[in-house]
């Protein structure tokens, strides 16, 4: 889908990924609905987008509370008439074990990371039945395909993102509705911070993710690129470098030997 002169409505927008696909998406020429809980992140990339000649809406909410979402959704098709895209980006992470992590800390992942993006797709869907069709983006993970050691609560969200477009991708075929998944890798933002940590209430989230030099982190520009490339080409599934691709791929093949790798990989970080 060409995004200029259409309606994108972004989840997770006030930063990371989420803050630079819809910059990139106003570049574009697509108005854009902005959503998360920081109003004052919204507000700001919301003037900066109009600075530079673009349409944005900043929309207050958290995407656990389906009454908001209903609103959020409502609002946008009363401002713009229309929505033609939606990315479900909105997502967090959580370092605890599957093992021990708190089931607060479980049940809030998976409201954010899968029944948030369900409740955004089950509002959009009648007014992009009604537009004659539309676009849904969901942002997964590597993760999500191949899923790593001390990660599983949170890989297990994010595979199930994958399986819940596969499956609506059939549904909506006949309403003209496509769904597709992004893949990013390790990414330059501030993710690893803004984890779930009800295990240690009101510290801050050390930042365990490999540090630059050990691992490179993809700038989340370029994860908007691929977005955006991905919303105009339409593939099933997107990633944003050949090295997310590439880890998928040989993970897929040689799934033991995979294995072995991020065995050793993790066992060797944890050491350190
Ligand atoms: N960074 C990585 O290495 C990486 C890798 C693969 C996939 N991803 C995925 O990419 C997406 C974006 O992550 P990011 O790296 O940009 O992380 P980030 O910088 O922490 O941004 C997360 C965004 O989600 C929003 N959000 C979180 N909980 C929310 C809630 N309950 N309601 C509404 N908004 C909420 C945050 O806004 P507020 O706090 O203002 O609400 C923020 O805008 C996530 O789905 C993540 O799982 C990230």
């Amino acid at each position: 889908m060409d995004p200029r002169n259409r309606v994108a409505l972004i989840t997770g927008a006030s930063m990371g990924i989420g803050a630079a696909t819809a910059l990139a998406l106003a570049e574009a020429g697509c108005r854009v609905a902005l959503v998360a809980r920081s109003d004052d992140a919204l507000a700001a990339l919301a003037g900066e987008i109009r600075d530079r000649g673009g349409k944005a809406l900043p929309l207050s909410g958290d995407v656990t509370n389906r009454p908001a979402v209903e609103a959020i959704v409502r609002q946008t098709v009363d401002t713009f008439g229309q929505i033609d895209i939606l990315v479900n980006n909105a997502g967090v992470g959580i370092h605890q074990p599957s093992l021990t992590a708190s089931w607060a800390d479980v049940e809030r992942l998976m409201a954010v990371n899968l029944y948030g993006p369900l409740a955004f797709i089950r509002a959009v869907v009648p007014p992009m039945r009604e537009g004659g069709g539309g676009l849904i983006v969901n942002v997964s993970s590597i993760i999500g395909r191949r899923a790593v050691p001390q990660s599983g609560i949170y890989c297990a969200s994010k595979a199930a993102l994958e399986r819940l477009g596969d499956s609506l991708r059939l549904d909506l075929a006949p309403d003209n509705i496509r769904v597709v998944t992004v893949y990013p890798g390790v990414t330059d933002t501030g993710f690893n911070r803004h984890t779930l940590n009800s295990d240690r209430p009101g510290q801050a989230n050390a930042d365990t993710e490999p540090q630059p030099g050990r691992m490179r982190r993809t700038p989340p520009e370029r994860v908007a690129r691929a977005i955006v490339r991905a919303i105009r080409r339409e593939p099933r599934d997107a990633y944003a470098t050949l090295f997310d691709w590439a880890f998928v791929t040989f993970s897929t093949l040689l799934p033991g030997v995979a294995d072995a790798i991020l065995r050793r990989y993790f066992a060797s970080r944890t050491r350190r």
